[in-house]
């Protein structure tokens, strides 16, 4: 089955299966979203189902819970859980210093509050996520439909003395009509391609009025799993300073990949 995948695919599978390594019996698990998580979800759920392994899951969106229930996982709300033991989720990019940018799915709002709420935020990513300076990729800000258009000039006009390369907004669409994300708000795609002070546009953000919060995931991710197309994955431990590397043997992933089939 695995000779199916594409290298991308590949690549977050690998990245997925090996950071499910960090989640133990009795854990609560932050369950992020995006394919790549998608990948981790499946594989815990094999776990639970396979080696009876006990977590609760805590999902960022309505597909992740679906998804976690389908493979076996007791899901629990963040209110039910409280805190969470570690939390593992995909990123649009990372830089050498794990600063994220997040959204590309659409469910920032809830992946940060699930992630900030964590002792461990782990992201597993394919290796093409990996960039020196973040803002290639159009940063996602949740805003609330009521006036998002004064939202949007707002924030386009505080871009003009920020540390930017572009400064326009589009408004996120599904099909003809406004994406709404789980919370019913609308995505504003900032197309920014370089941000030079990514600490400084996260605070400015999120004082604009309308703004609900911001794709920039900063100092929150304390570790970065990185998935090649061929089965290569590094682990990066910024709090440790520590970087390992390793191979993973696709046959023992078989059941998962017969379990994939639809
Ligand atoms: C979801 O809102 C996002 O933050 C995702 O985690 C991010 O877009 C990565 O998605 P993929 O794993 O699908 O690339």
């Amino acid at each position: 089955m695995t000779g199916e995948l594409s290298p991308i695919d590949k690549a977050k599978f690998v990245a997925a299966k090996r950071s499910v390594d960090f989640v133990e019996d009795g854990m609560r698990v932050g369950l992020g979203t995006g394919s790549t998580a998608a990948w981790m979800v499946r594989c815990l759920g094999e776990m639970v189902r396979a080696d009876g392994l006990k977590i609760r899951g805590i999902p960022t969106s309505t597909r992740t819970a679906e998804l976690a229930k389908e493979v076996g996982i007791e899901v629990v709300t963040l209110d039910e859980a409280r805190w969470i033991d570690v939390t593992i989720d995909g990123a649009d990019e990372f830089d050498g210093n794990l600063n994220l940018i997040k959204g590309g799915g659409g469910a920032l709002l809830q992946e940060k509050i699930v992630a900030t709420a964590s002792d461990q935020m782990i992201v597993i990513a394919d290796a093409g996520k990996e960039v020196e300076t973040l803002g290639a990729f159009p940063l996602p800000v949740e805003v609330i439909p009521f006036g998002w258009q004064t939202s949007k000039s707002l924030i386009e006009e505080f871009l003009i003395s920020m540390d930017v390369l572009g400064q326009d907004a589009s408004l996120r669409m599904n099909g003809s009509r406004p994406f709404v994300t789980d919370e019913g708000n609308y995505i504003l795609d900032l197309h920014l391609g370089r941000i030079g002070d990514a600490h400084q546009l996260a605070m400015v953000l999120n004082q604009i009025p309308g703004v609900v919060e911001n794709g920039l995931f900063i100092d929150i991710c304390d570790v970065v799993v990185i998935g090649f197309g061929d089965g290569k994955v590094e682990t990066r431990d910024i709090n440790e300073g520590t970087v390992a590397a390793d191979r993973l043997d696709f046959v023992e992933t078989e059941n998962l990949f017969t379990d994939l089939k639809d």
